[in-house]
């Protein structure tokens, strides 16, 4: 008896203007896959979870988009935040409302927006994540061999004795680390990428809201367990009005001395950035990324192209830029800049 959890209420402001206030990344193809990475996460869920245990949790103004995107999921497995608070309250609305079906369930929750290559192995490992808390309890996350000092991560630190063939028990985790620190992590060899990914009994995270998020928990001990008509949008109004904004990262998995890491032996990327974008995409012999058979590249390299499809477009040397299109706005970016990519929304709002 266990339930997927797909947490898609993030921005994904680092993908503007392809990813929009209006379409958030999770509901777009930016992988150019023929299908949103919301659909492609429901797909594979759907491959072991009865379509009645999935739970997508999203802002309430992406409902239709949902739905539209999902036609299969009920409505009433659409939780729906009437704003964002991160992700320790959107795991906790999760908990609680199948709480309300079965209490001693088992739950896996995943991102929206994560670009994974091989589905049987993924598939495996979530399932041989289950069985282990389901026999063992304890929060298990999915860890991931790094590659580079990325700071926007969290960071798992092994404990040398294996507890199984594949779990080990988890000795630090350290959230978003500075570029510094991330190096450390790197070189030691003990650490893997948090990817995103946990796995745990209902109960036991409500147990672990309890100690280290004792505001939230107490929130929905009092304003949904045993309220009638716990999701009206009035309610959970309420409740969000009063959360505090706070990542299950930073607000459990840091702190929590039950978490175990699974090694993921799939292939994995979060398609957090152009950059990472870039690095899992087909590359042509000058190393472009481009969308649409409709570009012409003339001495262009290491160029991210992502516009309309319908949409004629020649450029001719132009070397590390990110050009992207959609609606009415163009963006033309240098690689190295686009940290600065999620500030140009609002940038754009003051100038017009
Ligand atoms: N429902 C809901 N509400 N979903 C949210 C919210 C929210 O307020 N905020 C974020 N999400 C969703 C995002 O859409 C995404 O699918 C997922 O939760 C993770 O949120 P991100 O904002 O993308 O987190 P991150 O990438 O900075 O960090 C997390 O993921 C990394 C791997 O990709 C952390 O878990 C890191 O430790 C981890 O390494
Ligand atoms: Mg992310």
């Amino acid at each position: 008896n266990s339930y997927c959890v797909i947490m898609a209420g993030g921005l994904g402001k680092r993908f503007w203007p392809v990813s929009t206030k209006a379409c958030p990344k999770q509901f777009c193809d930016i992988l150019n896959v023929g299908k949103s990475f919301l659909r492609q996460t429901f797909e594979r869920a759907n491959q072991i979870f009865d379509t009645r245990n999935i739970f997508i949790v999203t802002g309430s103004a992406y409902e239709e988009l949902t739905k539209q995107q999902i036609p299969e999921i009920p409505s009433e497995n659409i939780l729906k935040e009437p704003f964002g608070k991160n992700t320790a309250p959107c795991v906790a609305y999760a908990a609680y409302r199948i709480a309300r079906i079965n209490p001693h369930a088992s739950m896996v929750v995943v991102p929206s927006d994560h670009f994974i290559t091989n589905d049987v192995v993924y598939l495996d490992n979530i399932q041989k994540g289950i069985s282990f808390v389901e026999q063992s309890g304890g929060l298990l996350t999915i860890g991931i061999k790094p590659t580079r000092p990325e700071t926007g991560y969290g960071y798992i630190q092994i404990k040398k004795n294996k507890f199984s063939e594949f779990i080990s028990k988890v000795k630090t985790f350290t959230e978003k680390p500075n570029k510094e620190l991330a190096k450390v992590f790197l070189e030691s060899g003990d650490f893997l990428w948090n990817a995103g990914i946990f796995i745990w009994n209902v109960d036991d995270i409500i147990e672990e809201f309890k100690t280290y998020l004792e505001d939230i928990y107490l929130l929905f001990e009092q304003e949904y367990k045993n309220v009638e008509n716990p999701d009206s949008p009035e309610n959970i109004a309420h409740i969000y009005g009063q959360c505090r904004n706070i990542s299950i990262d930073y607000g459990i998995m840091e702190k929590s001395a039950k978490v175990y890491v699974m090694k993921g032996e799939f292939g994995w990327s979060d398609v957090g950035t152009w950059h990472s974008f870039h690095e899992i995409s087909p590359k042509d012999e000058n190393n472009n990324v481009s969308n649409s058979e409709q570009v012409r590249l003339i001495e262009t390299k290491e160029c991210i192209i992502n516009v309309p499809k319908d949409k004629k477009v020649i450029i001719e040397g132009i070397e590390n830029c990110i050009i992207a299109e959609n609606n009415d706005i163009l963006m033309i970016c240098h690689r190295d800049h686009e940290d600065n990519i999620r500030h140009f929304d609002d940038i754009l709002k003051h100038t017009t």
